[in-house]
């Protein structure tokens, strides 16, 4: 067994590293070999009434403090654990709300497609159910990371769903009043309803449509205006979003090819966060993208295509990198957005992951880096390669 010295307390300093780890006078590991020692560490060791550690390895380098993500004190992780279920009690709630609503809207759905008419008077108190759950809920993020998830269920009816809370968030952020924001719900339940008209083969295709196909896919939103103008007599305010959704603000878009102004403000909303939640999800004709790149689509070179103003809110609210996605930090450090910061979308809030040795991290130090000017994202990192290297460090 190699020799070990004997370091006392009052020796360690915050950013210390050893090339062998030190171990308490038990031999538990404190610290692993080539990792800093941190101010928390040093104090857990005092508050432990431990004197002296030792090590059969040398002091090797002493790092800056401020480049050192500390452990979480003792009481802090009590505190956070209490918080965690909390949090967890309304996580189960909203999962339990959005499930409903799937299921609901699905139910929904396919009864219109026997031949029933649509339940007017349920389309309407989901969707205050929609405005209430949403309006009480402060945190943005709760919502973006259940439409990140891998939801279960068709297609349609999750897309739906998913397009509506965005909506819901940007209307709200955009200062909508409940009237509003209700009118805004029933929009976003019905713009696509049209779909469900255009023959199956066509909306299920693997292979690229034919032009005579994606014609047929076009005059959806002249069925969906019908469904909800004609059909359940709603304000034409609801109706034009069915009509508008695929209008683009630089003319490109159809049936109409309107512009700017002349698409309604609900159908320029429902544009970005249709054409958002679309892109992230997989289809049988495209792989999905991940949500950092759906973003960059949509503010490079989709920008002429949305309105900039309302654009600029929905950027306030995803941030550039939205929540779910994974980045390194420029202290090699890989981690999960967990929350946009509006006034510096460059800077969201993240959850370490892996630490800068490449280790996986369980229950990851949150990090606000609007704070913690010292760190910032040097690039996005994609989940599937994050996933391949667990798989490679599994076999
Ligand atoms: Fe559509």
């Amino acid at each position: 067994m190699p020799e070990m010295r004997r370091i006392p307390l009052s020796d360690l300093r915050p950013g210390m590293i050893f090339d062998k780890s030190l171990f308490d006078s038990n031999y538990n590991i404190i610290l692993p070999a080539r990792k800093p020692l941190d101010r928390a560490t040093i104090g857990m060791l005092y508050n432990r009434g431990i004197t002296e550690v030792s090590t059969a390895g040398e002091l090797v380098e002493v790092v800056d403090e401020s480049k050192i993500h500390p452990k979480k004190h003792p009481t802090q992780t009590e505190t956070d654990a209490q918080k965690k279920v909390i949090i967890d009690k309304d996580a189960a709630k909203h999962i339990e709300f959005y499930k409903n609503a799937v299921t609901k809207i699905n139910n929904l759905y396919q009864r219109y497609k026997k031949g029933e008419s649509l339940d007017i008077n349920q389309l309407q108190q989901l969707a205050h159910e929609f405005v209430n759950t949403i309006m009480a809920e402060k945190k943005v993020e709760v919502w973006i990371n259940l439409i990140n998830a891998a939801g279960r269920g068709d297609y349609l009816s999750l897309h739906i769903i998913n397009t509506t809370i965005l909506a819901l968030l940007l209307g709200k952020k955009l200062g909508y009043s409940a009237v509003k924001l209700i009118n805004l719900t029933m929009a976003a339940l019905l713009f696509d309803i049209g779909m469900l008209k255009i023959p199956a083969y066509i909306v299920e295709k693997e292979e690229k449509l034919t032009p005579e196909e994606f014609n047929q896919i076009k005059t959806h939103p002249i069925h969906s205006y019908q469904i909800i103008a004609r059909e359940l007599s709603l304000p034409v305010e609801i109706a034009r979003v069915g009509l508008e959704h695929h209008e683009r603000f630089d003319g490109t878009g159809y049936p109409r090819h309107l512009k700017g102004q002349e698409i309604s403000e609900m159908s320029r909303i429902m544009a970005i966060v249709d054409t958002y939640e679309a892109l992230t999800k997989k289809r049988s004709y495209r792989e999905k993208k991940e949500s950092y790149d759906a973003m960059r689509l949509i503010l490079g070179e989709g920008s002429r295509k949305f309105d900039p103003e309302i654009l600029k809110v929905f950027l306030s609210l995803m941030s550039v990198y939205p929540v779910g996605s994974y980045v390194q930090l420029n202290n090699k450090c890989i981690a999960r957005v967990v929350a946009s910061d509006s006034v510096s979308p460059f800077r969201p809030t993240v959850k370490i992951v892996r630490d800068e040795f490449g280790d996986t991290v369980e229950d990851g130090e949150i990090i606000r880096l609007a704070k913690e000017t010292d760190l910032y994202i040097v690039k996005v990192v994609y989940s599937s390669e994050i996933q391949s290297e667990n798989n490679a460090s599994l076999s």
